[in-house]
This record gives structure tokens, sequence and C-alpha cells, in this order.
């Protein structure tokens, strides 16, 4: 007897989440479909590299197409080809700091990338797609008081988390107004192995996987201060996939509820080569100073500042833990080992 899989499009398929989510979902038997873009090198697939099956593969389960979610034709013919039952969307760009740089482009693609996929779903003939939208604590601006969760106010505080919120209100209206399986996973910052390296996790994991190797050299970071609610990426994987496998389609909130700032990172990450780190001055004098042989390891420079910080997230997964039976399994000390671990053997 035949055995009818599920298929499964992932938006941003290249990236952590999306190449996390392929893995995730190829070992549940699924079929996975992934769009990427045209790309000048062929690193850009390198996420993929583990899981990636060419055309003589027999009984291949991964395919990848060539689209853009801002090219609306382009999702169209994979979408009609692709037939998937799940539609995981995450491609986006990402970069917070990039988006004071290029908000257009951000807006472009972190609005209409959505609303592009909302209106084929809805136009869709023949099959009922379920609809996953990558949204972010990022929409709600700076913590003040308790942890956040589903029924917290937004107060967005940079053109990504702007355009993220304008993606959140449009998959809560497809779900209203047209009844489609729509809903936000309202993640909060996920880290790990495949971490891209300008994110600060990253960044700070691979300088420290460095100096353990050649004892030398400085970090310049931006704000130290600002605080994170920190989780394992691949942990989170199966949070996105419950909440698409929920009776009914409802958003949810993702996170540790826990919160560490970059200045606690930077200590554990240290920490995991044996290195105490003194820290002097505040802001962007304040510098990092290896405890032995007193040489500035860190220093915060205006540069990494951003117009606009979002200075504390922390969020409250009750919801997620009630109704999905989801909860965390890796915590901070455990991520930052793991990330520093990955970068020591990659080096
Ligand atoms: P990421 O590593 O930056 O990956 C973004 C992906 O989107 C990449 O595959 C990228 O392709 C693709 N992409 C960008 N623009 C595109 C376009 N116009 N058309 C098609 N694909 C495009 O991000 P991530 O960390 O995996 O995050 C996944 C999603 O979750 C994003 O939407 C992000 O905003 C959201 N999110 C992330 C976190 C987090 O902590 N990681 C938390 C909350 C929400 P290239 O490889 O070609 O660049
Ligand atoms: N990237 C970066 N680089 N951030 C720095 C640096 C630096 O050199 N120095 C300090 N930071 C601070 C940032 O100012 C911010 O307060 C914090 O470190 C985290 O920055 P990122 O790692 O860039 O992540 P993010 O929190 O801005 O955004 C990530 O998480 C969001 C969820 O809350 C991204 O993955 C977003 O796509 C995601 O939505």
């Amino acid at each position: 007897m035949k055995i009818k899989r599920k298929v499964a499009l992932i938006t941003g398929i290249t990236g952590q989440d999306g190449s996390l989510m392929a893995e995730y979902l190829l070992k549940k038997g699924y079929i996975v479909h992934g769009i990427k873009r045209r790309t000048s090198t062929l690193n850009a697939t390198e996420r993929l590299d583990r899981i990636y099956q060419d055309k003589f593969t027999k009984n291949k389960k991964l395919y990848l197409h060539y689209g853009d979610v801002t090219d609306a034709l382009s999702c169209l013919k994979i979408i009609s080809e692709t037939k998937p039952d799940e539609i995981y969307h995450f491609a986006a760009q990402s970069h917070v700091a990039i988006s004071f740089e290029m908000p257009v482009y951000t807006t472009t693609v972190d609005s209409l990338g959505a609303l592009n996929i909302l209106e084929i779903i809805r136009n869709f003939k023949g099959k009922k797609i379920k609809f996953y939208n990558a949204a972010t604590s990022e929409m709600y601006g700076t913590l003040n008081g308790k942890s956040l969760d589903e029924k917290s106010n937004f107060k967005p505080q940079s053109p990504y988390a702007s355009s993220k919120l304008l993606s959140y209100w449009l998959t809560r209206n497809y779900r209203d107004a047209y009844k489609v399986f729509s809903c936000n996973g309202i993640l909060f910052n996920h880290e790990g192995e495949n971490r891209g390296e300008t994110f600060v996790t990253r960044k700070i994991t691979r300088f420290v996987a460095k100096y353990n190797k050649y004892k030398s050299g400085i970090l310049y970071l931006g704000n130290l201060s600002a605080k994170r609610d920190w989780g394992y990426a691949p942990d989170y994987m199966e949070a996105i996939w419950k909440i698409l496998q929920y009776k009914k389609p409802e958003d949810f909130v993702i996170a540790t509820n826990t919160s560490y700032s970059v200045k606690d990172f930077l200590i554990e990450a240290f920490n995991n080569i044996g290195v105490k780190l003194i820290f002097k001055g505040s802001g962007i004098n304040q510098v990092a100073i290896n405890k032995k042989n007193k040489k500035i390891v860190v220093k915060s420079i205006k540069y990494y500042y951003r117009p606009n910080d979002v200075e504390n997230l922390k969020g409250n997964y009750t919801k997620a833990r009630k109704l999905l039976k989801w909860k965390p399994k890796t915590n901070f000390k455990k991520l930052v080992k793991i990330m520093v671990q990955n970068d020591i053997k990659n080096i």
C-alpha cells in the first residue's frame, strides 16, 4: 500500500529556521519543497548540505525551486505545481539593524511576501493550504513589566518589527475574513549552530572559537546591555510544526521565559574557553578585559548601535505549553556551550 505523504512548502529554506524545519519535516515523512533565491554562489545552500538530494536520488523527498516571495507569479507557479498541505513562511530580510539601512526593501519582503502567499492560498482551488507566518517578539518593543504573551500590546521599534507586524495582522485578517488556516508563531530569539554569522550570539561564539585558537584579537560589538530571551532553534521547530497541527488556527508565543544580556552571553561564552572577563566603562566606552593577561578582548563601539534598540525581551509560553504540550528543552548555559563547541570544531 502506498503511504500518502504530507507535502510542505518552505519559504526561506536556505536560512537557519528553513533548513532546520526541512530536516524536521523530512524526519516526519513529509515531501518537502523549498523556495530559494538565485545567487551567484553555490554556498547559499550550505545549511542544506546534510539533507540535500540531487535529481538522481531515488525516492527523492526534498525539492528546491527558484523563486522570490516578492515575485507573486513565481510563488503562484511553485504553489500550483507542488500543491502543499502546509506552507511554512520563513523568508525575510531578518536583520533588525539592516532594516534601518534598507527600510523599503525590508518592508517589501517582510510584509508583501506574506501577503502574496496569503492571496494565493485564498484563491487556491481544490485544497485548503495551512499557512504558518514567522512573526517575532520584536513586534512588542521593549518589555515593561511582566513576560510578554499573546495578549500583550505591540509597539514595534524598527522597520523590521513594523513590517513583521503588518504580516502578523494580514495573517489574522485572512483567518478571520476568509477562513484560511493561517497562524502566527511569535518566536523569541532562537539561536544555534546554523545561526547567521552577523547575529550577536553567533558573532560572539565565532570570535570566542578564534580567540581560543589564536589567543588574540578584539571583538567589536554594540549595545551590551540589551537583554533577549534566547532559546535553541532546533527546540522551536517542534513548536512551529505543532502550531499547524493544532485543531484550529491560532497564534502562539514560543520562548523560554528567561532573559539574559549580551554581556551575560559574552561572559558565558568566554567561560567555555576558560577566560574570565573584567568589564570597564559603560555604553559605547565599555570594554571587556581578559583577567589573566589584562588585554582588551571586547569593545563596544557606536557603529554597532542601532538608531533604536529593544532593550529587553522575555516571552511567556504558557499557551503553547498548555495547548500544544510544548516546552523548551535547552537552557541558556547549554545553548552557549553548544554554539561555542560547534564553532571550535569548525575552525
Ligand atoms: P535567516 O537565517 O535570515 O533566513 C531568512 C531566509 O529568507 C533565507 O533563506 C533567505 O534567503 C530568505 N529570503 C530572504 N529574502 C527572500 C526573498 N525575497 N524571497 C525568498 N527568500 C528570501 O532567518 P531565520 O533566523 O531563519 O528566521 C526565519 C524567519 O523567522 C524570518 O522570517 C525571521 O524574521 C523570523 N524570526 C526569526 C527569529 C530568530 O530568532 N531566528 C525570531 C523570530 C522570528 P538567502 O539565504 O538567499 O538570503
Ligand atoms: N547583530 C548584532 N551585532 N547585535 C548586537 C551587536 C552586534 O555587533 N552588539 C550588540 N548587539 C545587540 C543588538 O543591539 C540587540 O539588542 C541584540 O544584540 C540582539 O541582536 P541580534 O542578534 O541582531 O538579534 P535581534 O534580537 O535584533 O533580532 C533577532 O531576533 C528577533 C526576535 O526577537 C533576529 O533573528 C530577528 O529576525 C528576530 O525577529
